[in-house]
C-alpha cells in the first residue's frame, strides 16, 4: 500500500515537473497575440455585397451561418464573398472597419444618396447582431468592446466621390458615425488624384483638397490614403496635422502596383506616426502572373514595411469582400491566426516578431493613430468649421474631363456665374479625357 502511495506521489511529482518544463519551453504561438490585443482589420466590403446581392435587404442575409458553401454566398457562387460570423470568430477578429463604398460610376450623380444607403445598412447590420457586433466611434471603446466579446464595428467611407466635394457632407458623415474617409477610389475627384494616374497628376491635391484634409483633422476623421496617387500621398503627408492611415494598401517595392505605397512615402508615414494596413488582394501582393499568390507574399510585404520603418506603423487591411481573389492560405476571414503564427515562426533572414510587435500589428498601431487623431481634434476644438466651397470652374473642368455635360445634373449655387467660354478657351481637355469619358460625351447626358 505504502509503496503504491509512494509510486503515485512520485509519478504526480514527475508529471508536475514535466508540465512546468513543458510550459517553460515556449508554447506561445503567434495567434495568441490576438487574445491579448484586438485584431482590427481596416477594410471589409461585406456591405457592398449586401447591396449588390440583396439591395440591402438584411433579412435575407444569414450572417450567423458559415456560408462557405452557400448557393449565393459560397465560394462557388461568389468569388468576392469571404465573410460571415462563424468565420470572423474563427479568425479572432476583434475590430472591423465596415466600408460604405459606392462605385465611381455614381460620381456627379447619385453617389451621395447611395453612400447614405450604405451607411444605413452598416448601422442596421450592427444593430441586428447586438451580441456579436457593436458600433464604435471612439478609439477608447475598441478594446473594451472587444473584451466584452463583441467585434468593435467601425464605419469607413471609401472614396471622395461620396463627399460630392462638400465639407458639409464630410461633417455629417462624421455625425453618422463614419470614422475614416478614403480620399479617392479609382476615380479622381475634382480635388484629389487617384492611383490610376500612376506617377503623374491631373489635380494633385488642390487648395480645396487641402481644406478637406484640414477639416478632417479638425473634426477627428481619419484620413485614409489608400487608393490615392503617390503624389497625393506625399502632398497630404506634407500638410496633415494628424497621423494618416492606409486602410488597405501594401508595399510598392515588393509588387509594383500603384495601389501600393512606395518606399519614400513609407518613410514619411513613419515621420507622421501613421499606419499602413496591409492589403491581401492577390493582384496587389503578387506581381508574378505565372503563379498564384500565397500567404508568403503577404508576409513579404509586412516584413518589407517592418524592415524599412519598424513595427509601429503596420496593420492589417485584408480587403475581404472587396476583391475577387485571395492568396492561398488566406482564403477567407477565418485565416488571420495562421498569418500571425507564421510571422512568429520567423524564418532565416526575417525580422523577429515579439508578442508585443504582433499586438501592434494586430490592432495597437491603429488604436494609437485613432487616439492621436482624436487628440488633434481636441486640440483644435476652438477652431471654427472650414467654410471653403469648391468653385464652379473646378466642378466644370472636372466634369468636362469625365465626359459629362457639365452642370447638367446639378443645381447648386456654385454653378451660377461661371464663364464657360473662358474655361473652354483656357483648357485642353483632350489630354485628360479618357475613352470612357468620350463615350459618355456622345451620350451627352448626366
Ligand atoms: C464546405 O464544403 C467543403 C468541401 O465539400 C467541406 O470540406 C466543408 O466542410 C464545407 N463547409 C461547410 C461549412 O459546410
Ligand atoms: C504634384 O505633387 C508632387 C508631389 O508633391 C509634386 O512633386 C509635383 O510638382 C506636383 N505637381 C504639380 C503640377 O503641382
Ligand atoms: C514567377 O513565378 C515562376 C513560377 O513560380 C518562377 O519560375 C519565376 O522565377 C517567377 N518570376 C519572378 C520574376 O519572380
Ligand atoms: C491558380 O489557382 C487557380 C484556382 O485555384 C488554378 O485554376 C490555376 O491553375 C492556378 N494558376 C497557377 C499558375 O498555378
Ligand atoms: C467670359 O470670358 C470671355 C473670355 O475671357 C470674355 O471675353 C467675356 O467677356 C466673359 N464673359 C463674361 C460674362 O464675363
Ligand atoms: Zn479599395
Amino acid at each position: 500500500m505504502v509503496y503504491i502511495n509512494v509510486a503515485v506521489c512520485l509519478s504526480v511529482l514527475l508529471l508536475v515537473i514535466g508540465l512546468s518544463v513543458g510550459l517553460s519551453v515556449n508554447t506561445f504561438r503567434g495567434r495568441d497575440a490576438l487574445d491579448s490585443a484586438p485584431l482590427i482589420d481596416g477594410h471589409n466590403d461585406l456591405p457592398y455585397n449586401l447591396y449588390g446581392k440583396l439591395n440591402n435587404h438584411l433579412s435575407d442575409f444569414n450572417f450567423e451561418s458559415d456560408l462557405s458553401n452557400d448557393s449565393v454566398w459560397g465560394k462557388k457562387a461568389c468569388d468576392s464573398c469571404f465573410t460571415d460570423l462563424p468565420r470572423l470568430l474563427k479568425g479572432k477578429v476583434g475590430g472591423q472597419f465596415w466600408v460604405a463604398y459606392v462605385s465611381c460610376s455614381s460620381q456627379y450623380k447619385d453617389s451621395l444618396q447611395l453612400t447614405m444607403r450604405q451607411i444605413d445598412v452598416i448601422r442596421r447590420f450592427i444593430q441586428k447582431y447586438p451580441n456579436n457586433l457593436q458600433l464604435v466611434t471612439e478609439a477608447g471603446d475598441i478594446e473594451t468592446t472587444w473584451r466584452s466579446g463583441k467585434i468593435a464595428s467601425m464605419i469607413g467611407v471609401e472614396g471622395g466621390h461620396s463627399l460630392d466635394s462638400s465639407l458639409a457632407v464630410l461633417r455629417l458623415y462624421y455625425d453618422l458615425g463614419v470614422r475614416y474617409v478614403t480620399l479617392t477610389h479609382t476615380c479622381n475627384t475634382p480635388w484629389a488624384d487617384a492611383s490610376t494616374v500612376d506617377d503623374g497628376y491631373v489635380y494633385n491635391l488642390t487648395e480645396f483638397g487641402q481644406a478637406m484634409v484640414y477639416e478632417m483633422n479638425r473634426i477627428g476623421m481619419l484620413v485614409d490614403l489608400s487608393h490615392v496617387s503617390h503624389n497625393v500621398m506625399r502632398e497630404v503627408l506634407a500638410i496633415t496635422k494628424a497621423p494618416v492611415i492606409f486602410s488597405h494598401s501594401s508595399a510598392f517595392s515588393v509588387c509594383n502596383h500603384y495601389r501600393n505605397v512606395p518606399d519614400d512615402v513609407l518613410h514619411l508615414v513613419k515621420k507622421n506616426n501613421g499606419v499602413v494596413m496591409v492589403n491581401f488582394y492577390s493582384e496587389f501582393v503578387n506581381c508574378n502572373a505565372s503563379r498564384n499568390a500565397t500567404m508568403e507574399d503577404v508576409i513579404k510585404h509586412i516584413n518589407h514595411i517592418r524592415r524599412l520603418i519598424g513595427p509601429d506603423h503596420i496593420g492589417i487591411g485584408g480587403d475581404y469582400d472587396g476583391v475577387s481573389s485571395m492568396p492561398v492560405g488566406l482564403e477567407d476571414v477565418s485565416k488571420y491566426p495562421d498569418l500571425f503564427d507564421r510571422l512568429y515562426e520567423s524564418r532565416e533572414g526575417e525580422p523577429r516578431w515579439t508578442k508585443e510587435d504582433l499586438e501592434k500589428l494586430a490592432g495597437r498601431n491603429l488604436i494609437r493613430v485613432f487616439q492621436a487623431t482624436e487628440a488633434v481634434r481636441d486640440s483644435l476644438s476652438s477652431e471654427l468649421p472650414y467654410e471653403e466651397t469648391i468653385t464652379g470652374n473646378e466642378l466644370y473642368i472636372a466634369q468636362r474631363r469625365e465626359g459629362f455635360n457639365p452642370g447638367s445634373c446639378q443645381s447648386a449655387i456654385e454653378w451660377d456665374n461661371i464663364n464657360v467660354s473662358e474655361i473652354e478657351q483656357s483648357n485642353s481637355f483632350s489630354h485628360f479625357t479618357t475613352r470612357a469619358a468620350y463615350q459618355r460625351l456622345e451620350v451627352n447626358g448626366c
